[in-house]
């Protein structure tokens, strides 16, 4: 399978011909190639984008509507063959797959509705004889820069609210998933999207892709999903043209679990939150604590889910627990671990790496402060599980981390609930829920974790300027 860029409406190679190749990281081969985009392709994708603003912001909110909804079932017919597209060049099991085109066509549903609803103001003013009306515009081109992690439901989480303001936009992949992007592209060409009002530069030189992106003056907005490094790179780089910006970054989510918690309901959630995409979501739980009353408890129910995973290529029945993305990732997780082990934490199950890019779920106990695990994102399959006595320190140790995306709690206590959600510095809390996402809920994090909200109507204001009209002479006859 093959995808070339996609500008101006129309399919076409790199300006130099080159492509790359894509590999499946479930068993190394090569299932591929995508577009090798050159600097004066990528300037093409902003000409096009430039010159298809003004015509796609003036067509009414309907008739944008109506094209994100026809987008929005073609993906629903289409999902068969994007999922496994998504599973061979991602790794994450087919049923996920399926899972986040779904939760893709979700936020292109939810904003061919919520294109209809971008309303403005008109505020009382100081004197009689004046009207002030506040509208609401289309900030212009943006570019989308998109994780390898959720190769659809990225896309779509930025593009569908983008399109349905009016915005234009340059999709720019992950380099490891150019295909899923490719097949996005192609159901929003088939639901009728005018030409340049979307397009797609894939390749294998992110950063000449994203400087170029960055340093064009007619981009009026970098949204991005990926780590914080890129993320404060890709703020510094905005600030020359002094674009908008939103940022989805790295997370270090902690899950708590109070001695009043349904332990069963908290195992089965962790598992949702930790071993999602193989533990590599910015929102995978990521440092579990377990109150001292409770902690054999749960952490029996838990390790025993923990040894049914099946693991293996996504593509086959069953499987639960794909490959890591790369041979760094797997360095990463085992690295994580070693170090833990090294200060004295107990393996409950796994450590191992098994062959290619696979690596054993993993439980480990006994885990304090000081080890790699609980400063540092995993993006992988393990659980460290740390003991904690009363809620003021757990609550301490939960923010004590740059980062602020996700974060669980677990309790039946519904004071405590709200107190604790209250007090966690994070933009998204999850109460007796492992799984908060939804295309109607802003997603987003503080701190280093990021700014902006995707998703919801909350997830229109980063696509929209605000102008004031001031209206004079009203008493004048
Ligand atoms: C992410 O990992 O960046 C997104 C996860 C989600 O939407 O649930």
């Amino acid at each position: 399978m093959d995808y070339s860029l996609y500008i101006d409406g129309k399919w076409c190679q790199a300006k130099d011909g080159k492509t790359v190749p894509v590999t499946n990281p479930a068993n190394g081969q090569v299932i591929g190639s995508a577009a090798d985009a050159t600097a004066e392709d990528v300037v093409s994708a902003i000409e096009a984008a430039h010159k298809a603003f003004p015509l796609w912001a003036a067509k009414s909110a309907r008739e944008r509507s109506e094209i994100l909804y026809k987008a929005y079932q073609l993906m629903l017919e289409r999902i068969d063959e994007i999922a496994r597209v998504l599973t061979m060049e991602q790794g994450k099991p087919l049923a996920e797959a399926k899972g986040e085109v779904l939760y893709a066509a979700d936020y292109i549903q939810w904003y061919a509705e919520e294109a209809k609803r971008v309303y403005g103001d008109v505020i009382p003013a100081t004197y009689t004889n004046k009207r002030i009306f506040v509208f609401r515009q289309p900030i212009g081109v943006i570019a989308a820069i998109t994780p390898w992690n959720f190769p659809a439901a990225m896309i779509a989480r930025k593009i569908a609210p983008a399109l349905a303001v009016g915005c234009t936009a340059i999709v720019k992949p992950a380099e490891q998933t150019p295909l899923t992007a490719g097949k996005l592209v192609e159901v929003f060409h088939d639901a009728g999207l005018p030409a340049g009002a979307l397009n797609l530069v894939t390749g294998s030189k992110p950063s000449m892709i994203g400087q170029t992106l960055l340093a064009d003056s007619r981009v009026r907005k970098v949204t991005f999903t990926g780590s914080t490094p890129v993320g404060k790179l890709i703020m510094k780089q905005a600030a020359d043209t002094v674009k908008r910006v939103s940022l989805e970054l790295g997370g270090h989510a902690p899950f708590i679990v109070f001695p009043d918690a349904d332990l069963e309901l908290a195992a089965s959630q962790v598992i949702a939150s930790k071993y999602r995409n193989a533990g590599q979501t910015c929102i995978c739980t990521n440092r579990i604590y377990v109150h001292e009353d409770v902690v054999d408890d749960f952490t029996e129910k838990f390790v025993a889910k923990v040894k049914e995973l099946k693991i293996g290529d996504g593509l086959e029945e069953g499987v639960q627990i794909g490959p890591l993305i790369d041979e760094e990732a797997i360095k990463k997780v085992d690295r994580h671990v070693q170090d833990a082990i090294s200060k004295g934490a107990q393996l409950a199950t796994g450590g191992r790496q098994l062959g290619g890019l696979y690596y054993e779920p993993t439980v480990l106990c006994g885990v304090t402060d000081d080890m790699l695990i609980q400063q540092e994102e995993t993006f992988g399959p393990v659980a460290p599980i740390q003991i904690f006595k009363d809620e003021k320190e757990v609550i301490q140790k939960a923010n004590n981390t740059p980062y602020g995306l996700a974060s669980y709690l677990f309790t039946q206590d519904i004071a405590r609930a709200f107190r604790v959600a209250e007090a966690l510095e994070y933009g998204i809390v999850g109460i007796n829920d492992g799984a908060p996402s939804t295309a109607q809920a802003p997603f987003g994090g503080v701190k280093e974790s990021g700014m902006g909200r995707e998703g919801g109507k909350h997830g229109l204001e980063d696509y929209l300027e605000i102008k004031y009209i001031s209206l004079g002479g009203v008493d004048k006859k």
